[in-house]
């Protein structure tokens, strides 16, 4: 008999779901009959994005919220819960990154990044949590390898994302007796994202990177989604309080020259 992951009718939502990675994993969540929410900053991308995610036929709804403001995503996350039901799976990816070395930035654009993937990942989670099915919810917060690897130009996410992992593993320890798992995916290099332009402005650099991933591509947001996809069902129902990097080999090698060609490029800007 076929495994099949049917996800008809499941309450999705994503944070930071209105473009790049999380955009993709509502697409793919929404192309195969989840009712999808997604929340970001901008009124206008929530809006373009409901409408896509309705173009494939699902249930839609969107809330405009910074995740840096606490009653603000209680808020969203109420009302989405009240029109869609409990929350099976709950995507949290809302990020901010530029790079800069630590000299170069100031003590704000430090606290900015953490605000936003740290902090903002801990309000996701609280607000949430009242709305999660129990038992049966998956949790999955979107890291990054910096989490893990230490990167020239990338301190304030490294602080931020190091300490998303630790929120993932210790609510699985929390929210395990309510039935709820919590894991965190790590993406690799995901082609035409705005952090690939960030971290990889220029062609030649990204084709090095590209070089970098032992599996010989860059990502696509679906790979992303498509982890999405086993964490957030019954296949993965024994997993929590991983840290899953879906990222073709990437981060086994520190991430090719990542940390390098940052440093190095920052160096040349007189960072
Ligand atoms: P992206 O397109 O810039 O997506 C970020 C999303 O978060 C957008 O929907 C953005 O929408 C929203 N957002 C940003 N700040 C927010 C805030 N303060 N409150 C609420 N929403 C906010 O980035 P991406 O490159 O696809 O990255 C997505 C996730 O994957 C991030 O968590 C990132 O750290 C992780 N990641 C990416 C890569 C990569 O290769 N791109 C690699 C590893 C990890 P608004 O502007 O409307 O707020
Ligand atoms: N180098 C150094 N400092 C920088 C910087 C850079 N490239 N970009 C921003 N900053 C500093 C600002 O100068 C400011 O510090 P200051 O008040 O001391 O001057 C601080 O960061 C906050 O910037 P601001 O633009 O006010 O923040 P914001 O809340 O409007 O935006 C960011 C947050 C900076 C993270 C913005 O890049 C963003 O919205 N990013 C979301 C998209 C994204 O990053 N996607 C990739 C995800 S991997």
């Amino acid at each position: 008999m076929a495994l099949t992951i049917d996800v008809t009718g499941k309450t999705v939502v994503v944070i930071g779901g209105t473009s790049g990675i999380n955009r993709g994993i509502a697409e793919l969540y929404a192309e195969h009959g989840a009712k999808v929410a997604v929340a970001s900053r901008s009124q206008d991308k929530v809006d373009d994005t409901v409408a896509a995610l309705k173009a494939h036929g699902a249930e839609s709804m969107g809330f405009a919220a910074d995740v840096r403001e606490y009653d603000a995503i209680v808020a969203g996350l109420a009302q989405v819960a009240e029109t869609f039901g409990e929350i099976d799976v709950l995507v949290s990816g809302a990020a901010g990154n530029f790079p800069a070395t630590v000299n170069a930035m100031s003590p704000n654009a430090f606290k900015s990044v953490v605000d936003i993937d740290l902090l903002g990942t801990m309000h996701v989670m609280k607000a949430a949590f009242p709305h999660l099915r129990k038992p049966g919810a998956s949790v999955i917060n979107i890291s990054a390898p910096q989490a893990f690897l230490p990167m020239q130009g990338q301190a304030h996410v490294c602080a931020a994302k190091a300490g998303v992992d630790m929120i993932t593993r210790t609510l699985a320890m929390e929210w395990g007796p309510d039935g709820i798992r919590v894991n965190s995916v790590v993406p690799g290099p995901i082609e035409g994202t705005e952090g690939m332009a960030r971290l990889a402005p220029t062609l030649e650099m990204l084709s090095k990177v590209a070089g970098t991933v032992p599996i010989g591509r860059l990502g696509q947001p679906g790979d992303i989604g498509m982890a999405c996809m086993f964490l957030g069902s019954d296949l993965g129902a024994y997993v929590s309080g991983q840290i899953l990097a879906v990222d073709g080999g990437w981060s086994q090698a520190g991430c090719g020259d990542m940390s390098s060609f940052l440093g190095k490029m920052l160096r040349q800007m007189g960072g």
